[in-house]
Protein backbone atom coordinates (compact mmCIF):
# COMPACT_ATOMS: atom_id res chain seq x y z
CA UNK A 1 0.00 0.00 0.00
CA UNK A 2 2.80 2.09 0.10
CA UNK A 3 3.04 5.28 -1.96
CA UNK A 4 -0.74 5.40 -2.79
CA UNK A 5 -0.81 8.55 -0.97
CA UNK A 6 1.44 10.78 -1.54
CA UNK A 7 0.94 14.63 0.99
CA UNK A 8 4.36 15.71 -0.18
CA UNK A 9 3.56 15.78 -4.28
CA UNK A 10 -0.35 15.41 -3.41
CA UNK A 11 -1.47 12.94 -5.86
CA UNK A 12 -3.48 9.95 -4.85
CA UNK A 13 -2.84 6.96 -7.00
CA UNK A 14 -5.99 5.21 -8.59
CA UNK A 15 -5.46 1.71 -7.31
CA UNK A 16 -7.46 3.96 -3.94
CA UNK A 17 -10.47 3.48 -6.54
CA UNK A 18 -10.21 0.65 -8.55
CA UNK A 19 -8.21 -2.25 -6.89
CA UNK A 20 -9.72 -5.19 -5.00
CA UNK A 21 -6.27 -5.71 -2.47
CA UNK A 22 -6.96 -2.04 -1.36
CA UNK A 23 -10.82 -2.78 -0.87
CA UNK A 24 -10.09 -5.97 0.92
CA UNK A 25 -7.57 -4.38 3.41
CA UNK A 26 -10.19 -1.31 3.40
CA UNK A 27 -12.65 -3.76 5.27
CA UNK A 28 -10.09 -4.95 7.74
CA UNK A 29 -8.21 -2.24 8.58
CA UNK A 30 -10.48 0.64 8.12
CA UNK A 31 -14.46 -0.42 8.63
CA UNK A 32 -13.08 -3.41 11.23
CA UNK A 33 -12.04 -0.78 13.34
CA UNK A 34 -13.01 2.70 13.00
CA UNK A 35 -15.96 4.17 14.52
CA UNK A 36 -19.04 3.71 11.63
CA UNK A 37 -23.06 5.44 11.52
CA UNK A 38 -25.57 2.32 12.21
CA UNK A 39 -28.49 4.42 12.14
CA UNK A 40 -30.71 6.52 14.35
CA UNK A 41 -32.39 5.95 17.84
CA UNK A 42 -35.74 6.57 15.78
CA UNK A 43 -35.07 3.76 14.41
CA UNK A 44 -35.41 1.47 17.24
CA UNK A 45 -37.74 3.51 19.27
CA UNK A 46 -39.67 0.26 21.31
CA UNK A 47 -38.10 -2.81 22.29
CA UNK A 48 -38.24 -5.38 19.96
CA UNK A 49 -37.79 -2.95 16.95
CA UNK A 50 -34.64 -3.87 14.94
CA UNK A 51 -33.40 -1.98 12.00
CA UNK A 52 -30.70 -3.87 9.36
CA UNK A 53 -27.18 -2.12 9.23
CA UNK A 54 -24.12 -2.26 7.20
CA UNK A 55 -20.69 -1.88 8.73
CA UNK A 56 -18.08 -2.23 5.49
CA UNK A 57 -19.65 -5.61 3.31
CA UNK A 58 -20.99 -6.89 6.48
CA UNK A 59 -25.02 -6.80 7.51
CA UNK A 60 -25.75 -6.12 11.09
CA UNK A 61 -28.52 -5.46 13.28
CA UNK A 62 -29.12 -2.40 15.28
CA UNK A 63 -32.00 -3.64 18.38
CA UNK A 64 -33.64 -2.50 20.97
CA UNK A 65 -34.14 -5.29 23.57
CA UNK A 66 -36.71 -6.30 26.00
CA UNK A 67 -34.51 -4.07 28.55
CA UNK A 68 -34.44 -1.20 26.27
CA UNK A 69 -30.60 -1.32 25.83
CA UNK A 70 -29.56 -0.96 22.18
CA UNK A 71 -27.71 -3.41 20.65
CA UNK A 72 -25.50 -3.80 17.35
CA UNK A 73 -25.28 -7.99 16.46
CA UNK A 74 -23.58 -9.43 13.30
CA UNK A 75 -26.38 -10.56 10.50
CA UNK A 76 -24.69 -14.47 10.51
CA UNK A 77 -25.91 -17.39 12.25
CA UNK A 78 -23.60 -19.15 14.31
CA UNK A 79 -24.62 -22.36 12.91
CA UNK A 80 -24.16 -21.85 9.21
CA UNK A 81 -24.00 -18.33 8.67
CA UNK A 82 -27.39 -17.83 7.12
CA UNK A 83 -28.99 -14.23 7.28
CA UNK A 84 -31.15 -14.10 10.82
CA UNK A 85 -32.83 -10.88 9.51
CA UNK A 86 -33.53 -10.49 5.91
CA UNK A 87 -36.31 -7.77 6.61
CA UNK A 88 -34.93 -3.97 6.35
CA UNK A 89 -36.28 -2.94 9.67
CA UNK A 90 -39.76 -3.78 12.30
CA UNK A 91 -40.19 -5.22 15.01
CA UNK A 92 -40.01 -9.02 16.57
CA UNK A 93 -39.67 -11.42 19.49
CA UNK A 94 -37.46 -13.27 17.72
CA UNK A 95 -34.80 -13.78 14.69
CA UNK A 96 -35.63 -17.55 13.05
CA UNK A 97 -32.75 -18.43 11.05
CA UNK A 98 -34.42 -19.94 7.77
CA UNK A 99 -31.92 -22.53 7.13
CA UNK A 100 -32.30 -24.74 10.19
CA UNK A 101 -33.96 -22.64 12.51
CA UNK A 102 -31.89 -21.49 15.75
CA UNK A 103 -33.66 -18.56 16.83
CA UNK A 104 -31.83 -15.72 18.59
CA UNK A 105 -33.28 -12.62 20.86
CA UNK A 106 -32.97 -9.04 20.20
CA UNK A 107 -30.47 -9.15 22.73
CA UNK A 108 -28.80 -11.73 20.49
CA UNK A 109 -28.86 -15.04 23.25
CA UNK A 110 -29.90 -18.25 21.16
CA UNK A 111 -33.49 -18.41 22.96
CA UNK A 112 -33.49 -21.06 25.35
CA UNK A 113 -36.60 -22.39 25.86
CA UNK A 114 -36.71 -26.83 25.12
CA UNK A 115 -39.81 -27.66 23.59
CA UNK A 116 -41.21 -24.65 22.39
CA UNK A 117 -41.10 -23.64 18.61
CA UNK A 118 -38.60 -20.97 18.70
CA UNK A 119 -35.02 -22.33 20.28
CA UNK A 120 -32.48 -24.96 19.17
CA UNK A 121 -34.93 -26.96 16.94
CA UNK A 122 -34.21 -30.72 17.90
CA UNK A 123 -32.28 -29.26 21.38
CA UNK A 124 -33.24 -32.39 23.36
CA UNK A 125 -33.66 -34.71 20.67
CA UNK A 126 -30.78 -34.15 17.64
CA UNK A 127 -28.33 -32.61 19.78
CA UNK A 128 -29.08 -34.93 23.44
CA UNK A 129 -29.29 -31.39 25.19
CA UNK A 130 -25.63 -30.98 24.57
CA UNK A 131 -25.42 -27.71 22.83
CA UNK A 132 -23.98 -25.12 25.43
CA UNK A 133 -26.54 -22.53 24.06
CA UNK A 134 -25.10 -19.63 25.96
CA UNK A 135 -21.72 -19.72 23.93
CA UNK A 136 -24.10 -19.87 21.00
CA UNK A 137 -25.40 -16.30 20.96
CA UNK A 138 -25.08 -13.71 17.61
CA UNK A 139 -21.78 -11.79 17.54
CA UNK A 140 -21.93 -8.10 19.30
CA UNK A 141 -20.25 -5.50 18.25
CA UNK A 142 -18.33 -4.66 21.21
CA UNK A 143 -18.51 -0.65 20.90
CA UNK A 144 -22.25 0.96 20.73
CA UNK A 145 -22.87 4.80 21.50
CA UNK A 146 -26.15 6.60 21.25
CA UNK A 147 -24.21 10.14 20.20
CA UNK A 148 -27.17 13.14 19.96
CA UNK A 149 -29.57 10.32 18.59
CA UNK A 150 -26.99 8.82 16.11
CA UNK A 151 -26.06 5.08 16.85
CA UNK A 152 -22.32 4.28 15.86
CA UNK A 153 -20.17 1.15 16.67
CA UNK A 154 -16.36 -0.15 16.21
CA UNK A 155 -15.57 -3.79 15.92
CA UNK A 156 -12.42 -2.61 17.82
CA UNK A 157 -12.64 -3.03 21.80
CA UNK A 158 -9.44 -0.62 22.25
CA UNK A 159 -11.15 1.91 19.62
CA UNK A 160 -11.08 5.50 21.71
CA UNK A 161 -13.62 6.95 23.15
CA UNK A 162 -16.28 8.24 19.95
CA UNK A 163 -16.00 11.95 21.73
CA UNK A 164 -12.57 11.40 21.43
CA UNK A 165 -13.11 10.17 17.87
CA UNK A 166 -14.40 12.91 16.72
CA UNK A 167 -12.30 15.53 18.66
CA UNK A 168 -13.43 19.33 18.15
CA UNK A 169 -15.14 18.32 14.70
CA UNK A 170 -18.10 17.55 16.99
CA UNK A 171 -19.27 21.15 16.73
CA UNK A 172 -20.15 20.76 13.21
CA UNK A 173 -21.49 17.45 13.49
CA UNK A 174 -23.76 18.97 16.42
CA UNK A 175 -24.98 21.40 13.57
CA UNK A 176 -26.57 18.10 11.90
CA UNK A 177 -27.84 16.36 15.06
CA UNK A 178 -28.79 19.00 17.22
CA UNK A 179 -31.84 21.35 17.68
CA UNK A 180 -31.95 24.54 15.61
CA UNK A 181 -31.97 26.63 18.66
CA UNK A 182 -28.69 25.26 19.97
CA UNK A 183 -29.70 22.17 22.20
CA UNK A 184 -28.58 19.13 22.02
CA UNK A 185 -30.53 16.12 20.50
CA UNK A 186 -33.41 17.44 19.37
CA UNK A 187 -33.77 16.04 16.04
CA UNK A 188 -36.26 13.42 14.49
CA UNK A 189 -35.84 11.73 11.41
CA UNK A 190 -38.27 12.38 8.46
CA UNK A 191 -39.81 8.93 6.82
CA UNK A 192 -37.59 6.10 6.16
CA UNK A 193 -34.07 5.80 4.76
CA UNK A 194 -33.38 5.85 0.98
CA UNK A 195 -30.95 3.65 -0.41
CA UNK A 196 -29.75 2.82 -3.68
CA UNK A 197 -26.84 1.63 -5.16
CA UNK A 198 -23.94 3.64 -7.00
CA UNK A 199 -21.44 2.04 -9.39
CA UNK A 200 -18.79 4.17 -8.12
CA UNK A 201 -16.01 3.57 -5.34
CA UNK A 202 -17.09 4.70 -1.66
CA UNK A 203 -14.10 7.32 -1.48
CA UNK A 204 -15.53 9.87 -4.14
CA UNK A 205 -18.56 10.73 -2.45
CA UNK A 206 -16.74 10.76 1.20
CA UNK A 207 -14.31 13.07 -0.46
CA UNK A 208 -16.69 15.09 -2.17
CA UNK A 209 -18.77 15.89 1.12
CA UNK A 210 -15.70 16.81 3.17
CA UNK A 211 -15.50 19.89 1.25
CA UNK A 212 -15.32 19.73 -2.34
CA UNK A 213 -16.93 23.13 -3.31
CA UNK A 214 -14.72 23.28 -6.86
CA UNK A 215 -17.48 21.14 -8.50
CA UNK A 216 -20.40 23.15 -8.07
CA UNK A 217 -19.48 23.57 -11.99
CA UNK A 218 -21.94 19.90 -12.01
CA UNK A 219 -24.92 21.90 -10.38
CA UNK A 220 -25.08 24.56 -12.37
CA UNK A 221 -28.34 23.76 -14.45
CA UNK A 222 -29.56 23.62 -10.51
CA UNK A 223 -28.55 27.05 -9.66
CA UNK A 224 -30.38 27.95 -12.63
CA UNK A 225 -33.50 26.16 -11.98
CA UNK A 226 -33.57 27.36 -8.30
CA UNK A 227 -33.92 24.63 -5.75
CA UNK A 228 -33.53 26.72 -2.44
CA UNK A 229 -35.53 25.29 0.58
CA UNK A 230 -38.27 28.09 -0.53
CA UNK A 231 -38.76 26.56 -4.13
CA UNK A 232 -37.60 29.69 -5.60
CA UNK A 233 -33.75 30.83 -5.08
CA UNK A 234 -31.39 29.65 -6.02
CA UNK A 235 -28.62 27.41 -4.29
CA UNK A 236 -26.42 30.19 -4.48
CA UNK A 237 -28.23 32.75 -2.78
CA UNK A 238 -27.22 31.67 0.50
CA UNK A 239 -23.52 30.91 0.40
CA UNK A 240 -21.40 33.63 1.30
CA UNK A 241 -17.96 33.57 2.82
CA UNK A 242 -17.62 29.84 3.37
CA UNK A 243 -14.59 27.76 4.10
CA UNK A 244 -12.97 24.65 4.64
CA UNK A 245 -12.13 23.42 8.31
CA UNK A 246 -10.15 20.37 8.49
CA UNK A 247 -8.55 17.70 11.09
CA UNK A 248 -5.77 16.13 10.20
CA UNK A 249 -5.00 14.09 12.81
CA UNK A 250 -8.78 12.69 12.63
CA UNK A 251 -9.50 12.63 9.26
CA UNK A 252 -12.68 14.85 9.39
CA UNK A 253 -13.77 17.92 7.67
CA UNK A 254 -16.20 19.54 6.67
CA UNK A 255 -17.59 23.69 4.57
CA UNK A 256 -18.02 25.91 7.16
CA UNK A 257 -19.00 29.84 6.92
CA UNK A 258 -16.11 32.05 8.69
CA UNK A 259 -16.25 29.04 11.29
CA UNK A 260 -14.71 31.25 13.99
CA UNK A 261 -17.07 33.84 14.09
CA UNK A 262 -20.36 34.36 15.62
CA UNK A 263 -23.45 34.48 13.40
CA UNK A 264 -25.93 37.17 15.11
CA UNK A 265 -28.48 37.97 12.42
CA UNK A 266 -30.95 35.70 10.69
CA UNK A 267 -31.00 34.67 6.51
CA UNK A 268 -34.40 34.97 5.48
CA UNK A 269 -34.40 32.02 3.75
CA UNK A 270 -38.26 30.73 3.30
CA UNK A 271 -40.07 33.76 2.02
CA UNK A 272 -42.85 31.64 0.22
CA UNK A 273 -43.46 30.69 3.39
CA UNK A 274 -44.06 32.81 6.19
CA UNK A 275 -44.95 30.30 9.28
CA UNK A 276 -41.76 28.21 8.16
CA UNK A 277 -39.51 31.37 7.92
CA UNK A 278 -41.14 32.60 11.74
CA UNK A 279 -40.28 29.45 13.04
CA UNK A 280 -36.61 30.01 11.91
CA UNK A 281 -36.80 33.35 12.64
CA UNK A 282 -37.92 32.19 16.14
CA UNK A 283 -35.49 29.29 16.60
CA UNK A 284 -32.49 31.59 15.26
CA UNK A 285 -32.69 33.81 18.04
CA UNK A 286 -32.93 31.29 20.70
CA UNK A 287 -29.86 29.63 19.08
CA UNK A 288 -28.22 33.40 19.74
CA UNK A 289 -29.10 32.65 23.50
CA UNK A 290 -28.29 29.47 24.34
CA UNK A 291 -25.04 29.12 22.37
CA UNK A 292 -23.66 32.57 24.10
CA UNK A 293 -20.19 32.08 23.47
CA UNK A 294 -20.63 28.93 21.59
CA UNK A 295 -22.51 30.50 18.82
CA UNK A 296 -20.19 30.12 15.86
CA UNK A 297 -21.85 29.98 12.33
CA UNK A 298 -23.46 26.83 11.39
CA UNK A 299 -21.62 24.63 8.25
CA UNK A 300 -22.52 23.08 5.01
CA UNK A 301 -21.35 19.32 4.42
CA UNK A 302 -18.96 17.85 6.63
CA UNK A 303 -17.38 13.66 6.94
CA UNK A 304 -16.59 11.68 9.40
CA UNK A 305 -14.15 9.71 8.54
CA UNK A 306 -14.48 7.50 6.67
CA UNK A 307 -18.29 6.74 5.14
CA UNK A 308 -20.74 9.36 6.92
CA UNK A 309 -21.25 12.62 5.76
CA UNK A 310 -24.13 15.67 6.89
CA UNK A 311 -25.31 18.39 6.26
CA UNK A 312 -25.08 20.85 8.60
CA UNK A 313 -27.40 23.28 8.46
CA UNK A 314 -31.45 23.05 7.83
CA UNK A 315 -32.17 21.54 5.64
CA UNK A 316 -29.87 18.82 7.62
CA UNK A 317 -29.26 15.55 6.61
CA UNK A 318 -27.07 12.49 7.21
CA UNK A 319 -25.47 10.86 3.94
CA UNK A 320 -23.63 7.37 4.07
CA UNK A 321 -20.99 5.27 1.68
CA UNK A 322 -21.19 1.67 2.26
CA UNK A 323 -18.70 -0.30 0.01
CA UNK A 324 -20.18 -3.30 -2.04
CA UNK A 325 -17.13 -4.02 -4.13
CA UNK A 326 -13.96 -1.39 -5.29
CA UNK A 327 -16.54 -0.34 -7.91
CA UNK A 328 -19.90 -0.08 -6.54
CA UNK A 329 -21.23 1.23 -3.10
CA UNK A 330 -24.56 1.33 -1.31
CA UNK A 331 -25.78 5.13 -0.63
CA UNK A 332 -27.94 6.28 1.88
CA UNK A 333 -29.83 9.28 2.52
CA UNK A 334 -31.58 10.18 5.91
CA UNK A 335 -33.72 13.33 7.16
CA UNK A 336 -33.99 15.29 9.95
CA UNK A 337 -35.66 18.12 11.32
CA UNK A 338 -36.65 19.59 14.81
CA UNK A 339 -38.60 17.01 17.05
CA UNK A 340 -41.02 20.13 17.72
CA UNK A 341 -41.21 21.99 14.81
CA UNK A 342 -44.76 22.35 13.41
CA UNK A 343 -45.98 20.35 10.97
CA UNK A 344 -45.75 22.58 8.32
CA UNK A 345 -41.90 23.25 8.59
CA UNK A 346 -41.61 19.37 8.46
CA UNK A 347 -43.60 18.99 5.16
CA UNK A 348 -41.29 22.24 3.68
CA UNK A 349 -38.34 20.18 4.74
CA UNK A 350 -39.63 16.50 3.17
CA UNK A 351 -40.13 18.35 -0.20
CA UNK A 352 -37.43 19.95 -0.21
CA UNK A 353 -35.40 16.92 0.63
CA UNK A 354 -37.10 14.95 -2.23
CA UNK A 355 -36.38 17.98 -4.67
CA UNK A 356 -32.54 18.53 -3.71
CA UNK A 357 -31.19 14.78 -2.54
CA UNK A 358 -31.12 10.80 -3.03
CA UNK A 359 -31.69 9.08 -6.06
CA UNK A 360 -34.11 11.15 -7.89
CA UNK A 361 -33.07 14.33 -6.06
CA UNK A 362 -31.67 16.94 -8.65
CA UNK A 363 -28.62 17.56 -6.99
CA UNK A 364 -27.16 13.85 -5.88
CA UNK A 365 -27.95 12.94 -9.73
CA UNK A 366 -24.92 15.67 -10.96
CA UNK A 367 -22.81 14.34 -8.61
CA UNK A 368 -23.63 10.20 -8.87
CA UNK A 369 -22.97 10.80 -12.78
CA UNK A 370 -19.66 12.27 -11.92
CA UNK A 371 -18.41 9.61 -9.22
CA UNK A 372 -19.48 6.63 -11.58
CA UNK A 373 -18.14 7.85 -15.13
CA UNK A 374 -14.48 8.87 -12.83
CA UNK A 375 -15.05 5.09 -11.52
CA UNK A 376 -15.47 3.42 -14.75
CA UNK A 377 -12.80 5.38 -16.49
CA UNK A 378 -9.99 5.06 -14.07
CA UNK A 379 -10.46 1.05 -13.74
CA UNK A 380 -8.34 0.84 -17.64
CA UNK A 381 -4.51 -0.54 -17.31
CA UNK A 382 -3.28 2.88 -18.82
CA UNK A 383 -5.73 4.99 -16.61
CA UNK A 384 -4.47 3.81 -13.79
CA UNK A 385 -1.08 4.56 -14.29
CA UNK A 386 -1.88 7.96 -13.42
CA UNK A 387 -2.84 9.42 -10.50
CA UNK A 388 -5.09 12.31 -9.67
CA UNK A 389 -4.37 15.68 -8.50
CA UNK A 390 -5.14 16.83 -5.17
CA UNK A 391 -2.71 19.80 -5.36
CA UNK A 392 -5.18 23.13 -4.28
CA UNK A 393 -4.49 25.15 -1.47
CA UNK A 394 -1.11 23.03 -0.54
CA UNK A 395 0.96 24.80 1.91
CA UNK A 396 -1.87 27.67 2.45
CA UNK A 397 -3.74 25.73 5.61
CA UNK A 398 -4.02 28.05 8.65
CA UNK A 399 -4.72 26.63 12.00
CA UNK A 400 -7.99 28.01 13.74
CA UNK A 401 -6.78 28.34 17.51
CA UNK A 402 -10.49 27.89 18.85
CA UNK A 403 -10.18 24.31 17.15
CA UNK A 404 -8.15 22.18 18.78
CA UNK A 405 -6.33 20.56 15.66
CA UNK A 406 -8.42 22.27 13.18
CA UNK A 407 -7.42 23.98 10.01
CA UNK A 408 -9.02 25.92 8.07
CA UNK A 409 -8.14 25.84 3.81
CA UNK A 410 -9.79 28.99 2.31
CA UNK A 411 -12.47 28.66 0.00
CA UNK A 412 -11.87 26.59 -2.41
CA UNK A 413 -9.06 24.33 -0.93
CA UNK A 414 -8.41 20.46 -1.32
CA UNK A 415 -6.95 20.67 1.96
CA UNK A 416 -9.65 18.57 3.38
CA UNK A 417 -9.40 15.71 0.39
CA UNK A 418 -5.71 15.19 1.78
CA UNK A 419 -6.62 15.29 4.94
CA UNK A 420 -9.05 12.50 4.27
CA UNK A 421 -6.50 10.08 2.12
CA UNK A 422 -4.19 11.15 4.88
CA UNK A 423 -6.20 9.59 7.23
CA UNK A 424 -7.00 6.56 4.96
CA UNK A 425 -3.14 5.77 4.53
CA UNK A 426 -2.36 6.00 8.48
CA UNK A 427 -5.52 3.53 8.88
CA UNK A 428 -4.44 1.27 6.10
CA UNK A 429 -0.36 1.45 7.21
CA UNK A 430 -2.01 -1.00 10.24
CA UNK A 431 -1.11 2.13 12.88
CA UNK A 432 -2.81 0.67 16.35
CA UNK A 433 -4.55 3.16 17.93
CA UNK A 434 -1.91 4.55 20.10
CA UNK A 435 -0.38 5.84 16.69
CA UNK A 436 -3.57 6.54 15.29
CA UNK A 437 -4.25 9.19 18.13
CA UNK A 438 -0.88 10.27 19.08
CA UNK A 439 -1.04 13.66 17.47
CA UNK A 440 -4.50 14.47 18.74
CA UNK A 441 -3.38 13.68 22.13
CA UNK A 442 -0.76 15.69 21.78
CA UNK A 443 -2.30 18.83 20.94
CA UNK A 444 -4.66 18.81 23.73
FE1 LIG B 1 -28.93 -20.92 10.97
FE2 LIG B 1 -28.41 -23.48 10.50
S1 LIG B 1 -27.62 -21.74 9.50
S2 LIG B 1 -29.80 -22.63 11.90
FE1 LIG C 1 -22.56 17.99 -5.31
Amino acid sequence: MDGLVDLRTGTVSREVFVSEEVFRQEQERIFGRAWLFIGHEDMVKEPDDYFVSRMGTESVVLTRDRQGKINVLLNSCMHRGMKVCRADQGNARVFTCPYHGWSYSTDGRLVDRPGELVGVPGFSSHYRSELDKKSWGLVHCPRVVNYRGTIWASWDENAPDFEEYIGDFAYYLGAALDHRDGREGGSEMIGGVQKWRVKCNWKFAAENFIGDLYHDISHRSVDLVGIGPSGGKGRRDRQRGRTTVGFPDLGHGGLAELPHRAEPDYVATYRNHPEVEEYYRQVHEARVRNLGDRLRVTTGTGTIFPNMSFHGRQPRTIAVFHPISPTEMEMWRIFLVDRDAPQAVKDVARHYYLRYSGPGGMTESDDMENWVYATEASTGVVARRYPYNYQMGMGHSQPIPELRGGYDGGEYSEQNARIFYGRWAQFMEGRDWNALMAPARAAV
